[in-house]
């Protein structure tokens, strides 16, 4: 936890350095095709994809190949995640790459004797990673809907990580942190050296010659060079050798799934968000159609009526998503269709007091509020064709533990079930039966890669990291562009807040809310915890009409960067 609050504090600085050098994030204009990713050499990437005559899910493909080398804090190969993809006659599907649980894995695999999470090993130690999903991933998307040769879009992350970037900053942050916890994390306190086997300073080359050796395996085998073969040994025998239980079994069995969007509408918009395992399409289209029943003329962007209504919003869809949500290949019940229906909407707006906040019954149900450290990227390409994607190590650099004969870090996503069976408490644990864990089972997750169309056109991409705060400032985005018309670098940076049923607290962005309301809000009852920054958009907005494409990506990712042509 040090080490986390460490990176936060490395972040702040590097957003205050922002500021005070007037940086602050600006939109940037294209005509022909964008790509907007957490760092700008993984940018860059992608849109020298799209000028080679790539479409926009073979950018998809390089620019995270190329952010699992540049951005390992959450670019991966050893995690998973979600796209959504809409092509320029509107027509949208999405890709699950979730990663699994092992076929070893049991509900009650993190307990002690006492029924009690044992050394927070749901989120350290290999039995929290997943059967790894992104390479599957990414090569079911290129099979289906890919245009240039695979290995074409490998090949630029083989050449970051055998012939090197210039190291930044936030990476020398993460070294520096590492360094002082290198018993805890060994393989992180070298990951970042260089040839000579110091860390590698900013600016200097940084080299990774065991990723550039898997990737090769990836870019010359597709599929199999991860998941069969010399890849897959090395896991498995990394795997046993420090108390992982992922097999070369896990590893052949895994399957990305093509699966339908799950749809909304807002006031003439139709919404595309990722349906479960990921919670995030469903609570953003429930979120959105209570707010649809609000009388916006009479209450001002960022007042306290905007703040409570939309607090009381993220209760309910969090509430929802405790109760009914998980893997639906597990869960052949979950009633979709009601949670995103306007009746539903209907019926929470009804007891939502515009006088008093609710109360979260946390006796019944609870969320974690975890980590960061996930990345989103959007593409728009010279067609239409639009992909939002999403993907994660669950925690900032996973489970921090990798083999250095392979050079990639493994997920610790196990940690997004539900720990404890049948346990929910007022604090962040839940134990519904619907994110129990089970061999195969993909684990319940908060990420809402989200594509908005207008008139059956691309016309908003959108997405972010933030663990359960992903929804939330994916919504109030959306919310942004949709209903206040604002141009997208606004949007992201607008002040977000962050509510998730339980714990009962309204986080909120401690520079962006005024005294008064703050005191206006703790007087209707909802208690207030400050907190440094809540998301980080990556956006694109398309001109339905001149076609236009405009991108920003939010100041709290200084590495960052929306790159059109
Ligand atoms: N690990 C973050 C999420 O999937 O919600």
């Amino acid at each position: 936890m040090k080490l986390n609050l460490k990176q936060s504090l490395f972040s702040l600085l590097a957003f205050t350095f922002l500021l005070t050098t007037s940086q602050l994030v600006a939109q940037t204009y294209a005509k022909n095709g964008m790509v907007v990713s957490a760092n700008k050499i993984a940018s860059q990437t992608g849109v020298d994809i799209l000028k080679q005559g790539g479409n926009a899910i073979d950018a998809a493909i390089a620019t995270a190949f190329s952010l699992a080398v540049v951005h390992p804090t959450a670019g991966n190969i050893g995690g998973g995640g979600f796209m959504v993809f809409m092509n320029s006659e509107g027509e949208t599907t999405t890709i699950d790459f979730r990663e699994k649980a092992p076929l070893a894995a049991s509900e009650t695999m993190f307990l002690d004797e006492d029924g009690k999470i044992k050394d927070n090993s749901n989120h350290k130690g290999l039995l929290s990673t997943g059967v790894p999903g992104t390479v599957a991933g990414l090569y079911f998307a290129h099979q289906k809907y890919g245009k240039l040769p695979w290995k074409d879009l490998v090949q630029p992350a083989v050449d970051l990580a055998e012939n090197g970037f210039a190291f930044n900053w936030n990476l020398y942050g993460a070294a520096m942190d590492f360094s002082k916890v290198a018993e805890d994390y060994p393989f992180m306190a070298t990951y970042f050296n260089n040839e000579k086997g110091e860390i590698t300073q900013p600016d200097e080359v940084w080299k990774q010659s065991a990723l550039a050796n898997t990737l090769k395996q990836i870019r010359d085998q597709g599929r199999d060079g991860f998941y069969k073969g010399e890849v897959a040994q090395k896991i498995e025998d990394y795997m046993k050798a420090n108390g992982g239980i992922i097999t070369t079994e896990d590893l052949a069995e895994y399957d990305a799934i093509e699966r339908k969007p799950i749809k909304g509408t807002y006031k003439g918009y139709d919404i595309y968000g990722m349906p479960p395992p990921s919670s995030g399409g469903v609570a953003l289209i429930e979120m959105m159609n209570i707010m649809e029943l609000v009388d916006w003329e009479n209450i001002e962007f960022n007042s306290t009526e905007y703040v409570h209504v939309v607090a009381e919003a993220m209760r309910r869809a969090f509430a929802d998503r405790a109760e009914f949500l998980g893997d639906p290949d597990f869960n052949l019940d979950m009633p979709l269709d009601r949670l995103i229906s306007k009746a539903h909407a209907k019926n929470r707006f009804e007891n939502l007091s515009m006088e008093r906040a609710s109360l979260s019954d946390s006796s019944k149900f609870g969320q974690i509020y975890d980590g960061k450290n996930t990345t989103h990227f959007s593409v728009i390409d010279k067609e239409g064709n639009a992909i939002s994607m999403t993907y994660t190590l669950e925690n900032g650099y996973g489970v921090k533990m990798g083999s250095k004969d392979l050079g990639f870090i493994f997920n610790n996503e196990m940690g997004d079930f539900n720990p404890v069976p049948g346990i929910t408490n007022s604090g962040w644990q839940i134990g519904t039966k619907p994110n129990l864990v089970a061999p195969q089972k993909r684990m319940l997750s908060s990420m809402a890669p989200t594509i908005v169309a207008k008139d059956g056109k691309p016309y908003l991409i959108i997405g972010s990291p933030g663990g359960r705060t992903i929804i939330n400032t994916v919504f109030q985005t959306t919310l942004n562009v949709l209903e206040f018309d604002m141009r997208i670098d606004k949007a992201i940076e607008a002040m977000k807040i962050h509510h998730q049923w339980s714990p009962d607290v309204l986080s909120f962005e401690k520079h962006l809310m005024s005294p008064d309301t703050r005191k206006a809000l703790e007087a209707m009852g909802h208690t207030l915890r400050a907190t440094g920054g809540l998301g980080a958009l990556m956006g694109i907005t398309i001109d339905t009409e001149t076609g236009i494409i405009t991108g920003a990506s939010d100041s709290s990712r200084p590495e960052g960067a929306a790159i059109g042509y």
